[in-house]
């Protein structure tokens, strides 16, 4: 079946320094990644990996270096003229890690969203507006509807901020919510109602998510299948649970052996007790891991390793782990 969303190659470099100095850093490199309908994948890694420049390409907020993004089937690229570019941008909205980068702290809520609306739907009438900024309000578990519309952002809590995000996002009737972080700056307490919002958002609007986050015992909580993302690669993939429990990257296996309690918030970054950053400034061909890596053999310092299967649907890209031999 085609997937919703497919990423070939994808690649997005950026220039640093000027002049002699000049180089370039490689923020994203040849990610293969896909998504199905109503499929819910987290996209975790350490600070700096990527993950938000790879939402930012998906978003269309950056421009591929190299590669193709394909949206049911068919490549963005394709895709020409600003209704099809508003199609797109209506049915692939973002969530921000800060609600209030979203939020106009001068308007009520109800602005954003029937601003939304008016965009994304100009089919509705004013009164089918009102309908629907009730209906997606609610529809993230804010009650009553019409008194959450009628406040001013600063009059809600941090996690009613994001559940309005949310909100926002399901005005546009996405198929696919790109989440950046959402509730890293919340309380843990409140962490699971947000996440539990996202699965039932799944249930009752059919979205896929991709999940962008820090926190592996989130990610095992909320998501089909997970993509873990080291110095711009996906280093490994596959179905949640059977990554979790039988991880086959060295890097995967080095933030799981962090955690005594699997099921416990873990931290990425704080896992990974970062000793030195990979190189993605003008890489060689090379694993990005290999500084880190306790089975580095000679291949690693100037083979790049690509993804291969390890297992059903699970794929690693490591020389040793995942040479092939065993698919
Ligand atoms: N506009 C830009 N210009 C130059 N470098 C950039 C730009 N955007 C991102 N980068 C670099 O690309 C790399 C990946 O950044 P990105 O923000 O995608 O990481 P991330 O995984 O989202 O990190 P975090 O978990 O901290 O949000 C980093 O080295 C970052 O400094
Ligand atoms: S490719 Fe080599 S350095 Fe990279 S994770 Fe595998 S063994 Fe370690
Ligand atoms: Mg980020």
């Amino acid at each position: 079946m085609t997937p919703l969303l497919e990423t070939v190659g994808l690649t997005r470099h950026f220039k640093v320094g000027t002049g002699l100095t000049r180089r370039v850093l490689h923020a994203v490199d040849d990610v293969d990644l896909t998504v199905g309908e109503r499929e819910i994948v987290a996209l975790v890694g350490e600070s700096g990996s990527g993950k938000s420049t790879l939402a930012r390409l998906v978003a269309q907020v950056h421009r591929p270096t190299r590669g193709e993004i394909r949206y049911r089937g068919e490549p963005l690229t394709a895709r020409r003229g600003r209704t099809a570019r508003l199609a797109y941008r209506s049915d692939v909205p973002m969530v921000f890690q800060d609600p209030f980068a979203s939020l106009n702290p001068a308007h009520r809520v109800a602005h954003g969203i029937l601003r939304g609306l008016t965009l994304h739907r100009p089919e509705l009438t004013a009164a089918e507006r009102t309908a629907e900024a009730e209906r997606v309000v609610e529809a993230v578990g804010l009650h009553p509807a019409a008194e959450i519309l009628d406040r001013y952002p600063h009059e809600l809590s941090g996690g009613q901020r994001q559940r309005i995000g949310f909100a926002q996002a399901l005005a546009h009737r996405p198929r696919l919510i790109l989440a950046d972080e959402p509730v890293s700056m919340l309380d843990v307490s409140i962490r699971i109602g947000l996440l539990n919002v996202m699965a039932d958002l799944r249930e009752s609007e059919g979205v896929s998510i991709l999940y962008i986050t820090h926190d592996i015992a989130g990610a095992r909580y909320l998501s089909d299948r997970i993509a873990v993302m080291y110095g711009g690669h996906i280093v490994e993939t596959g179905p949640t649970e059977e990554v979790l429990a039988r991880p086959r990257h060295p890097y995967t296996e080095l933030l799981l052996s962090a955690v005594p309690d699997p099921r416990a918030p873990l931290d990425v970054d704080a896992a990974a007790a970062r000793t030195d950053p990979p190189v993605v400034i003008d890489p060689v061909p090379s694993c990005r891991f290999r500084a880190r890596c306790p089975l580095a053999v000679d291949a690693c310092h100037h083979v790049t390793p690509r993804l291969r299967p390890v297992a059903e649907g699970h794929t690693a890209a490591c020389h040793v782990r995942a040479s092939g031999a065993d698919a």
